[in-house]
C-alpha cells in the first residue's frame, strides 16, 4: 500500500510517498481502506517541526479522514465490514473528562497519523458517518467540526440569541459559524479580503470586520455585538488576538483558546481585563468520542455540509499541504483516495 510520510528531516520538501505492506488487525482492531482525509493547521505544524519538536521520524502525518471497515479483528463489536466510518482525533478519550492518556493517543503527532492507503485503528476510535454526506465531506468532522461543537455545546452552553465572535475563514471558524447559526445565535466574524467577507455572510453571519489594519476591531466587535460585548469568543488567534478578544467580550463571557494562530513572541497579552471583566478563559481540545456522536445526531437533523474548499488526489498530497500553507483557502482543504 502507499502511505505518505514525513522522512529525513521537517518541513514540507522531506513528504514522500512510500511503499509498505497492508496492515493487519489486531484483537478489538479494525482495518480501513481509507477514501478521503481533510488536513488540519495541526498538521500543517507537524510538518514544520513546530508542534511537536521531538518526533521521531519517519512520521505518518495528518488525524481526520474516513475509510470503509476492511477487516475487522478478533471481538469487534457492533461495527460491520463494509460500513464507512470517520476517525477520532484521539482514538482513547471516548467518553468523559480530558486524561493524559486520551490525549497521548491523539492521531498524527503523539502517535502515528493516517495518510496511507489503509489503516488499523482501535475499533472504538472510529465512528460511523451520517449517511447524507459524502466521504470528502465526512472527513471535515473528526478535528475542526468537533473542535467548533465541543466550544459552542459541550464546553458552553449556548443559547438562541447570544452572540458569538468568530477569527478568520479557516476550518474551526466557519464550522463555528455553521453552527451557531443553526442554533439561533448571533455571529460577529473577522476576515482580511471581502470575498472572504461575502463567503462569511453566505453562511449567515450576522456582521463582518476586517481585521487587516484595523486594531480596533475587538472595540469594534463589542459595539456591534450590542450591550456588554459577546459572550462567546471562538479565539483561533492566541497571543497575538487575545488583547482584542478580551475587548470584545462581556463581563463574565467566555474566551475558549482553541488555536496559536498569532502567537508572537513580541506580543505580551494584557491578563488584568480577565480578572476585572471575570472573564472565563477555557481551554478546547478537539472532543471526545461522546460528544462526537451527540454532534452526528445534530448533523443528521440539520442535514449540515461543510464548506469544503478544495480536494487534492492522494498522489498531491504535497500540493494540498502548500494550498493550505497560502491562506487562500476557505473552509476545508481535503484529499481523495484516486
Ligand atoms: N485546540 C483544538 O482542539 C484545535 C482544533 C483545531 C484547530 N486548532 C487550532 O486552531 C487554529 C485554526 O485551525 P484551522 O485548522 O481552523 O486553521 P485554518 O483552516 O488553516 O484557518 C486559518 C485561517 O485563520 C485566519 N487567520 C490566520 N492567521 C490569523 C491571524 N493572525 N489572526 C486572525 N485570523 C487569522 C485566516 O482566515 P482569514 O484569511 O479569513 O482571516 C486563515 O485562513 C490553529 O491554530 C489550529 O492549530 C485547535
Amino acid at each position: 500500500m502507499n502511505v505518505w510520510m514525513l522522512d529525513g528531516g521537517f518541513g514540507p520538501q522531506h513528504l514522500r510517498k512510500a511503499l509498505r505492506p497492508e496492515p493487519t488487525p489486531g484483537p478489538g482492531e479494525i482495518c480501513l481502506r481509507m477514501e478521503s482525509w481533510s488536513l488540519n493547521y495541526r498538521d500543517l505544524l507537524v510538518i514544520h517541526g513546530r508542534y511537536h519538536p521531538g518526533l521521531k521520524l519517519p512520521h505518518v502525518p495528518c488525524s481526520d479522514g474516513v475509510g470503509i471497515v476492511e477487516v475487522a479483528g478478533p471481538g469487534v463489536e457492533g461495527l460491520q465490514v463494509g460500513q464507512r466510518v470517520a476517525t477520532c482525533f484521539m482514538p482513547d478519550w471516548t467518553y468523559g473528562p480530558l486524561n493524559d492518556a486520551a490525549r497521548s493517543s491523539a492521531l498524527g503527532a503523539e502517535v502515528p497519523g493516517i495518510l496511507s492507503e489503509y489503516v488499523v485503528l482501535p475499533a472504538h476510535g472510529v465512528i460511523p458517518v451520517p449517511e447524507y454526506l459524502t466521504a470528502v465531506e465526512a472527513a471535515t468532522y473528526p478535528c475542526a467540526g468537533l473542535t467548533a461543537w465541543n466550544t459552542l455545546f459541550e464546553a458552553s452552553s449556548m443559547k438562541p440569541g447570544q452572540t458569538i465572535l468568530t477569527l478568520g475563514t479557516g476550518g474551526v471558524s466557519l464550522f463555528a459559524v455553521q453552527f451557531a447559526k443553526l442554533a439561533g445565535l448571533r455571529v460577529i466574524a473577522t476576515t482580511g479580503t471581502p470575498e472572504k467577507a461575502a463567503h462569511l455572510k453566505s453562511l449567515g453571519a450576522d456582521h463582518v470586520i476586517f481585521h487587516h489594519d484595523n486594531p480596533v476591531w475587538g472595540q469594534q466587535a463589542k459595539e456591534l455585538a450590542g450591550g456588554d460585548g459577546v459572550d462567546l469568543v471562538v479565539e483561533v488567534g492566541g497571543a497575538g488576538t487575545l488583547d482584542q478578544t478580551i475587548q470584545a467580550v462581556r463581563p463574565g463571557g467566555t474566551i475558549a483558546l482553541i488555536g496559536l494562530l498569532a502567537q508572537n513572541a513580541k506580543n505580551n497579552p494584557n491578563l488584568l481585563p480577565i480578572l476585572m471583566k471575570a472573564i472565563r478563559l477555557q481551554g478546547i481540545f478537539v472532543g471526545s468520542r461522546a460528544m462526537f456522536e451527540r454532534m452526528n445526531l445534530a448533523l443528521e437533523s440539520w442535514r449540515l455540509k461543510p464548506v469544503v474548499d478544495k480536494v487534492f488526489p492522494f498522489d498531491e498530497v504535497p500540493h494540498a499541504f502548500a494550498y493550505l500553507a497560502s491562506g487562500k483557502h476557505v473552509g476545508k482543504v481535503c484529499i481523495q483516495a484516486i
